[in-house]
């Protein structure tokens, strides 16, 4: 019998090396390396397309784009589906991709679309009494459980739908390559499949992916450079509200995001993520301040909290939970420099409330002030609004975006900003609002204390 060619394949990267290792070299995961069959059992057929055209025999698809109706998702996507696009949809398990996904279902549906629901995870019961949860009733949706991509594929050819959702790329296999359902080569050849049918039949496709932590599946990232468009899904499990975020997009920006929140009857858009952070915060309490962030290029507002408590104990906690902890500790050192507050005794904890996860620098002044704030027992008025980059030396420095921010916290009711001195000059802003420019943090103390 021949020997049965084999490889052993990343499973979050996809790097290949010819004998089992611990540690990917290329992504330095740990356990992601596993042993897969590479051998195809029938020879594929090759050659799709042939003739090559100049650029204007080619016909423009112009106005091929499909409004799903569902605005944050349609941001995301660059204004709407574009028609034969593959479009991949990757999260973590239970996050609410085949809840999304359902919704999106019935808008199309709502606009004639016909679409083939292939569900290799759920018997059709199942997606039946998810459905009724979420009040889809269009008639346009197809369901077929099956994991064997090729019956599907064959499926799809047999009823030619506008729309084809693989749910999830994990589960689907095609008899051509002996390896595992949800091993790197499955899923690769799988996506190729469903590339070479959307393309060639002008079907527009949706995989779903599950990210996975320990590597015994491969990742959504392993087929980003095959599709169109990559569209993560993430929130905190335990909080309600989602983020779809555009990773990839060739036909827009992938600066955008789209804010959804879980109910228990499906997802609804959040239109205005600035109320919906903002709701609930603490009135006049000492370590509370409100920033804004931009998120791609929509300004989000969101509440840092602080607590700074006197301990008995040698090592004093830091915590961060929402930003990024070496940020959080590299600006208490800084006030501790600067303003000589002793903040080596007292454990300090910072967090964005809401679950919110935000990487941004213009941070740092409102990290600064919440920290201040509780330290000092001095609440910071709640109309006002800090935002602002903060260096080593304690200079305040310029963000990006700044009027932007100022325009969203007006909207929302803030009459004071505190704001860095070199953003002054960009903000046309009116009389209703009150603009602190800072250079330093010494003149943000001088104004919070
Ligand atoms: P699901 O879409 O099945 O996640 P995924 O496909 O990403 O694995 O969503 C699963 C979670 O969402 C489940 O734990 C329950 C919750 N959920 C709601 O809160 N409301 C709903 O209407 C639905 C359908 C699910
Ligand atoms: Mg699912």
């Amino acid at each position: 019998m021949a020997k049965i060619k084999t490889n052993y394949i990343c499973s979050e990267c996809g790097y290949e090396t010819g004998r089992w290792l611990g540690k990917c070299p290329s992504c330095g995961s740990y356990n992601t390396i596993n042993e897969e069959s590479t051998q195809r059992l029938k020879p594929s057929s090759a050659g799709y397309f042939a003739a090559a055209e100049t650029l204007d025999q080619i016909k423009t698809l112009s106005d091929e784009r499909v409004k799903t109706n569902i605005e944050e998702l349609d941001r995301v996507l660059g204004g709407g589906l574009v028609q034969g696009s593959l479009t991949l949809i990757g999260g973590d398990p239970g996050i609410g991709k085949s809840t999304l996904i359902l919704q999106i279902c019935q808008s199309l549906g709502d606009k004639g679309k016909k679409i083939l629901y292939v569900s290799g995870e759920e018997s059709s019961q199942q997606i039946k009494m998810r459905a009724q949860r979420l009040g889809i009733t269009t008639n346009k949706l197809l369901l077929l459980c099956e994991t064997n991509l090729d019956i599907a594929l064959n499926a799809a050819v047999d009823i030619k739908p506008d729309v084809l959702v693989i749910d999830s790329v994990q589960t689907m296999f095609t008899e051509e390559v002996s390896s595992a359902p949800g091993s790197v080569t499955q899923v690769r050849e799988c996506c190729s499949k469903l590339m070479r049918l959307g393309k060639g039949n002008n079907i527009s496709v949706f995989i779903i992916g599950h990210v996975t932590k320990d590597g015994s599946l491969a990742g959504p990232r392993v087929l980003e450079h095959m599709v169109d468009t990559v569209l993560y899904f993430e929130g905190e499990r335990m909080a309600s509200y989602r983020i779809l975020r555009a990773v990839k997009n060739r036909f827009g920006s992938t600066n955008e995001i789209g804010v959804f929140e879980m109910l228990e009857n499906g997802l609804k858009q959040i239109k205005n993520p600035s109320e919906y952070m903002l709701s609930g915060r603490p009135i006049g309490a000492a370590g509370s301040v409100a920033t804004c962030s931009i998120e791609g290029t929509r300004p989000i507002l969101t509440e840092v909290q602080a607590l700074v408590n006197y301990t008995t104990f040698n090592m004093p906690r830091r915590m961060a939970t929402g930003m990024d902890f070496n940020r959080v500790i590299l600006l208490i050192a800084v006030l501790e420099k600067i303003a000589g507050f002793q903040l080596g005794s007292y454990d300090s904890y910072v967090n964005l409330a809401g679950g919110i996860k935000i990487g941004e620098p213009a941070l740092d002044l409102a990290v600064v002030s919440a920290i201040v704030s509780s330290y000092k027992k001095i609440p910071i008025d709640a109309e006002t609004l800090i935002f602002g980059e903060v260096g080593l030396t304690g200079e305040v420095r310029a963000v990006s975006m700044a009027e932007k921010r100022v325009l969203e916290a007006l909207k929302l009711g803030f009459k004071t900003m505190i704001i860095p001195k070199d953003n002054m000059r960009q903000i046309k802003a009116g009389k209703d609002v009150k603009l602190l420019g800072i250079k330093s943090l010494s003149e943000l103390l001088n104004i919070i204390l």
